[in-house]
């Protein structure tokens, strides 16, 4: 027999379900804009650092400069950690996924952090800034520790041009800044996203803020998240040239495969944030002088438009991002972890947010199996 007393209706993966209300970020799905408390992502991309969009989204409006200013010490208070935990991220990076050194990393800081025990608002809001001020310095390590080298430290106080120097042991130029950080602010907060609902369901129980961002990293992780942009590229290295574009999307389409970079749970236009990085993707292409795999992306991008744009299927953010990225040199097993050095800003921020009106996330799922009751058969009897 089947349960019957569950009158509840049903949203599979929650979708339409509305279960917070938040004054964040909008994603406006059917037009195509996404906003920061109000503010067009372009002006914010064109105009602002991290820093200036992260106070926007935490505390509701721009910063003006000495509001900014306060806010970089106090991310640079703290800014840095020693070399017991890099040795733990050489280890993690030596099998597994640069990801997974992220996710032990955060949960590391935070069993070093003496006031995580603590739910009050204060300290969620202090140790969220404090793991913010280390996050550039720890996804900057995990990259050393994956490409083999050791760990740099600088004193640089900006979040893009630290992770920048910290990564790659240069001053990086003007322009290289400028796409980065670009890049920062367009990945930083979007509505009630897989790692985003992570990271409130593990407030929402009073746990801390390391252990939001370490479930919020956990599903981030997945393909159908933030791994997304790693496997787009991986997929344009494979399609190699815009003649095989057609054929190759063509015959994996016909075998119902995901295009990664493609379609969206919201967005069923464009993805303003794609558009913005198919820009710099182009512009990279032409600075760099390799061009070939820019071809490659605008060819899948007409192919797949022509074949299912009428389904509501165009590049989401992930299918720039990654050219971007290589094209700027990192390896394409450190996307996801860059996601997460931008995306803290918008679970940090909206976990703050839920927390001014907490209520535990509980939903309930709904029971297929058998109600009996089955006569209970002891082991001994058991055919
Ligand atoms: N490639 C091929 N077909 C697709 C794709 C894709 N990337 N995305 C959707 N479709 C197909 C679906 O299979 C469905 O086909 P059907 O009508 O024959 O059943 C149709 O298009 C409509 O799909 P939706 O219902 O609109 O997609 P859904 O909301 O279920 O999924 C998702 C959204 C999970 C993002 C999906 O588009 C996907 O898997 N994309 C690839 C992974 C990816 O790029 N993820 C990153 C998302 S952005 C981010 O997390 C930062």
């Amino acid at each position: 027999m089947i349960a019957s007393n569950q009158n509840t209706e049903f949203a599979r993966g929650l979708e339409g379900v509305v279960a917070a209300e938040t004054r964040i970020g909008f994603v406006d799905g059917i037009n195509g804009r996404l906003v920061y408390r109000g503010y067009n992502i372009e002006e914010l991309a064109e105009s602002s650092t991290f820093e200036e969009v992260t106070y926007l989204l935490l505390y509701g409006k721009l910063p003006n400069k000495s509001d900014l200013a306060n806010f970089k010490n106090k991310l640079n208070a703290d800014n840095h950690f020693d070399d017991k935990l890099f040795r733990v991220l050489q280890d993690c990076t030596k099998g597994s996924h640069p990801m997974s050194a992220l996710r032990t990393g955060v949960s590391y800081l935070g069993g070093l952090d003496k006031n995580s025990n603590k739910s009050d608002l204060a300290s969620q809001e202090s140790m969220g800034l404090k793991l913010m001020g280390k996050f550039p310095s720890l996804v900057a390590a995990i990259n050393r520790a994956y490409s083999g080298h050791e760990m740099i430290k600088s004193n640089e106080p900006d979040y893009t041009v630290r992770f920048l120097e910290e990564s790659f042991g240069k001053k990086p130029s003007e322009f290289e800044v400028k796409v980065f950080r670009t890049a920062l602010i367009l990945h930083a907060d979007h509505g009630m996203n897989a790692s985003t609902f992570a990271s409130m369901v593990a407030i929402s129980t009073l746990s801390d803020m390391y252990s939001a961002v370490t479930a919020a990293i956990s599903s981030l992780k997945g393909p159908l998240h933030g791994g997304a942009n790693e496997q787009a590229l991986e997929l344009l290295e494979r399609i190699g040239s815009a003649k095989n574009a057609d054929k190759i999307v063509g015959e994996m389409l016909e075998k119902k495969e995901k295009i990664m970079g493609f379609g969206h749970r919201v967005y069923k236009v464009y993805d303003p944030r794609a558009k913005i990085l198919k820009g710099y993707a182009k512009d990279l292409a032409k600075h760099t002088g390799k061009s070939e795999l820019f071809e490659t992306a605008e060819e899948v991008e007409k192919v797949m438009i022509s074949k299912l744009g009428t389904k509501g299927i165009f590049p989401n953010v992930d299918f720039y991002s990654g050219i971007v990225y290589k094209s700027l040199g990192f390896d394409p097993k450190l996307f996801t972890p860059i996601f997460a050095l931008s995306r803290i800003s918008g679970w940090f921020a909206r976990s703050l947010e839920y927390l001014h009106d907490n209520r535990l996330f509980r939903p309930r799922s709904m029971y297929k199996g058998e109600v009996g009751p089955i006569k209970y058969v002891p082991l001994e009897d058991r055919k």
